[in-house]
Order: C-alpha cells, then structure tokens, then sequence
C-alpha cells in the first residue's frame, strides 16, 4: 500500500506539509484510500462513539444581495421565487424540530438586508428563552465584527461560514468583483474571536479549482482549526453563469472528508446536503468516512423548494425533518445512532475506549 506512512502519520501529528497532501488528493491507489477511509472512521468513533448529532436546518431567507458565480440564490437569478420567513414561522418550526428531538437549530439564509440585525437580535433572543437547553447556529453570510457580536450576545454560539476556497484567485473566479477572499477570512477571524463555535469549509470540484487550491485549503483549515468543517461537491444550477459545469466528485468529497477527520479529530464535519444529493447512501458513506453531524432539513414545505442553491437539492425523505425515521432505519444499517443534544464541539475525548486501539492518544 503506497500511503499507508503518510495516512498513519497525519494520524499521529494532525497535521502533514503540502506535498503529502497533494500526494493524497492524487493517488489512485485504492488500498491506501479504504485505509484512509477506515482509519478516519476508527479516530470518529473512539472520540464520539457510534453516534451522530443532529442539527435542524431552517432556511429563513432565499434573498440575498451577493452573485455568487455557483449559486441558485444569487441575485441575479431572476427566475427563482423569493421568500422570507417571518419570526413566528420560524418559532414555529423550531416548536415542530424540538419536538422530533433537535437540540441545535441552524438558521441559514442568504445575505438578505430585509433581515436586519435588529430583526435578527430579537429572533435569537426568542429563540434563546424559548428553548433553553438548545444551541443555535448561524449561517447568514458576511457581516459587521459589530453585528456578529450583537447575534453572538443574543445567545447564537456557533457561525457557519465556508470559506469556499482560499486561493483569492480562484475566490475571484467564483464570486463578483465586490466580493473579495480577504473579507472572508477576515469575517472568519471576527467569529473566532468572539467565542464562536466557528464553522469554515469549500466545495469540492467548484469551476477552475485545481488540486493546489484544494491543498491550500487544506493546510489554512490545518492552521484555523474551526470547530466545525462543512464541505460538499460543486452541484451545477441551471439558472447560474456555471450551468455548463460538471459537477464535483463525491467520492473526492468523501477522501477530504477522512482527511480533515484524521486533521481534525474533535471537530464537527456533516455528511452534506450535497453530498446527499449526488450519493443516495451519502448520508451513510460519508459517516463511514468520517463525518458525524447531519442536518436534515426544517424548513416549512412551501418553500423548501425554493432554497435552490443548486438543481435537484436534497430536502425530503432522510433529509428532512418528517423523514428522521427513515434516517434513523439509514444509521441503524451501519450500526450508527442519532444522538439527541446539543452536541457541542469538545477538544476532549468523549468515548474514551478501552481497547487497545482506543488506548492510543484521543483520535
Ligand atoms: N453547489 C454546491 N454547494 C453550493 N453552495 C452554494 N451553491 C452551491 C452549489 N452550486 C454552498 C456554498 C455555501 C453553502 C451554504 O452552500 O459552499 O457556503
């Protein structure tokens, strides 16, 4: 097996120099990639045992004033129908998710100014009294160092933002001018430093990315140490200047997803909606890969449709919230159980093992 010394000492030390990484991302040797998967999966389970956090997804917004070059919200798309959600929908959907067992809410939406901090301040703190024992997260784009402190002293605890690719080229080819790469960091910083759970992450196989960008991203992550690590496959939207594009790889999705487990052993990383998307086991191959959060979808149905960002987006069945059942049946194949709690990230080990692999250092 041509990686097996790599694979083991990215184990070991968390951390590898690019060329190692490089090596990884372009190996065709099938051996040395089960070893990689199985190894990623080993390190998940002695730290969160045969567990998966569950988070509620609820998309408050398909407004956004950005024009991604990739995404199906953009502002330029004009043929997409908009919707907001207003703050009792969102209560309300919450009520229904805390019911079936969510402890973490995620509000994600697009950059939409109608959403004010105002408005948002007054949903968290709702929120944050009316389920107590619950995290909330948010992903709602760029703002104000000023604003996330405000969101983050109203009782949200954990930011979702990828950062998409770090190269500020290659950022420049995905985004429009206004937007830039260094603004994103900078963004990520200010999370950080207001004592979030801090969420960072790309897409795999997006329009002109190469396997350089992909180690840059790997090493900045290496470097960050977000809490949480988000990555899927690049999915086409036709109403997008990348509609010709092919989509990415979700087999290439699930290698980085073992690679930053074995980086980062404590970290929270989901089994994606896109990934779902491209893989109807994604779910299940992405946690047998390493990943161990997964975010079935809870916004209302009348217009989960609309939070299009890209074409056949996952958001029924074991992704949604009325199909946990099925989810549950999902895990139970692989011997994997849906873990109720707010699943807060935690550089300790939880599942300290006692067997002699498990004896090794924690992951
Ligand atoms: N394909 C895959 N992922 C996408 N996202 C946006 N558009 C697409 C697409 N076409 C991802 C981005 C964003 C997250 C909310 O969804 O990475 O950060």
């Amino acid at each position: 097996m041509r990686l097996q010394s790599t694979i083991s000492r990215l184990c070991e030390h968390h951390e590898l120099p690019a060329d190692d990484y490089q090596a990884l991302l372009t190996t065709d040797d099938a051996e040395s990639m089960a070893f990689l998967h199985n190894e990623a999966q080993r390190v998940t389970e002695n730290v969160f045992g045969r567990n998966v956090y569950i988070r509620g997804l609820l998309e408050i917004s398909n407004h956004c004033r950005n024009n991604c070059h990739y995404c199906g919200i953009r502002k330029g798309n004009s043929n997409l129908h908009r919707y907001r959600l207003s703050k009792s929908e969102i209560i309300e959907s919450c009520m229904i998710g805390y019911e079936r067992g969510f402890r973490t809410f995620v509000l994600q939406g697009g950059e939409d100014p109608a959403q004010t901090t105002d408005w948002l301040v007054d949903v968290v703190t709702t929120l944050h009294s009316k389920f107590p024992n619950c995290a909330i997260t948010l992903s709602l784009g760029e703002k104000s160092y000023v604003d996330y402190e405000r969101l983050r002293l109203a009782g949200a605890e954990r930011y979702l933002l990828r950062h998409e690719t770090y190269d500020p080229i290659h950022y420049a080819q995905l985004h429009p001018e206004e937007m830039s790469r260094d603004r994103r960091l900078q963004c990520l910083r200010s999370l950080k430093s207001l004592g979030y759970q801090t969420g960072a992450g790309m897409m795999v196989g997006s329009p002109y990315q190469t396997v350089d960008n992909l180690v840059e991203d790997l090493l900045f992550i290496q470097q960050f140490t977000p809490e949480m690590i988000g990555i899927g496959p690049f999915i086409a939207h036709h109403d997008t200047p990348f509609h010709n594009f092919p989509n990415g790889s979700p087999l290439f999705t699930l290698r980085l997803i073992s690679i930053l487990r074995l980086m980062h052993p404590h970290a929270l990383i989901p089994a994606t909606t896109a990934l779902a998307t491209l893989l109807s086991d994604g779910h299940t191959r992405g946690i047998m890969a390493g990943a161990n959060v997964i975010m079935p979808n809870l916004t209302p149905a009348g217009v989960r449709n609309d939070y299009a960002l890209y074409d056949h987006k996952a958001g029924y069945g074991a992704e949604s919230v009325e199909g946990l059942d099925l989810l549950r049946a999902e895990l139970s194949k692989i011997d994997y159980t849906i873990k109720i709690g707010r699943g807060d990230y935690s550089p300790t080990c939880l599942f300290p093992s006692p067997s002699p692999v498990g004896k090794r250092k924690c992951g």
